[in-house]
């Protein structure tokens, strides 16, 4: 690897398998999000698709449990966490995700608390034992509230007590969602392919390889006469 420290690590949010083969030729790819929503466009059995997207990606894959209680919510989270060593439980932000985390991490089960939107709820579900905590900043934008004051609040939080677990920015829109997310410490931002692919586009490049190849063919031509 060509950094010292730890980098923000990239996920990407989606089910669908093209996508997901897609990021991870680019040799960016960490890991994978889902949600009852993504997994509803790819028309499969939600399992077989979890197992299918295990066997393209090593890295953290979150599967989300659809109980409300903590005792369904357990009981999916067991089905789910035998799929591969590689899927990370999704709960949401609830009492009873609170409970499902405390007992899951203690069975050393990886989480990822779901459907954050408040700094309270980033620091409950850290002493419950999370793994990861998503705060939704596109979520939180689309209602009039700067979603990125979140993860700074989290960040100030969670680095005032060395808390361990990881902010992973979630419900990401565009470009400077993901920059900020590094620029504030994130330690990872989940990201649809079409935003991961804008994050390489600049139309300076463009015109810049578009000048050099021009260049060249006159060279070529210039030499042939
Ligand atoms: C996160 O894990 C969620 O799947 C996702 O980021 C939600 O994004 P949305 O608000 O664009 O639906």
């Amino acid at each position: 690897l060509c950094y010292k420290e730890e980098t923000v690590k990239l996920f990407i949010d989606t089910a669908n398998l093209d996508e997901i083969k897609k990021a991870n030729s680019y040799g960016v790819l960490d890991g994978v999000t889902t949600n009852p929503t993504l997994l509803s466009k790819e028309k499969e059995e939600p399992m077989v698709q979890f197992k299918k997207i295990c066997e393209i990606v090593k890295g953290p894959v979150s599967a989300e449990v659809t109980s409300l209680d903590a005792e369904g919510m357990l009981a999916e989270a067991k089905e789910l966490a035998q799929i591969s060593s590689n899927i990370v439980i999704k709960v949401p932000c609830t009492i009873d995700g609170l409970k499902t985390t405390k007992e899951l991490s203690a069975s050393g089960i990886k989480t990822n608390l779901t459907l954050c939107f408040s700094p309270s709820q980033a620091l409950l579900v850290a002493k419950a034992g999370a793994t990861y905590v998503s705060p939704f900043v596109g979520r939180l934008d689309d209602i009039s509230t700067e979603g990125m004051n979140l993860i700074e609040d989290i960040r100030v939080i969670y680095d005032n007590y060395g808390i361990e677990t990881q902010i992973l920015v979630a419900s990401i829109r565009h470009p400077l969602h993901f920059v900020e997310a590094a620029r504030i410490g994130a330690d990872v931002a989940t990201v649809p392919l079409s935003v991961i692919e804008k994050l390489m586009k600049h139309p300076l490049t463009d015109i810049g390889i578009k000048r050099f190849s021009d260049d060249w063919e006159k060279l070529k031509t210039s030499l042939v006469k």
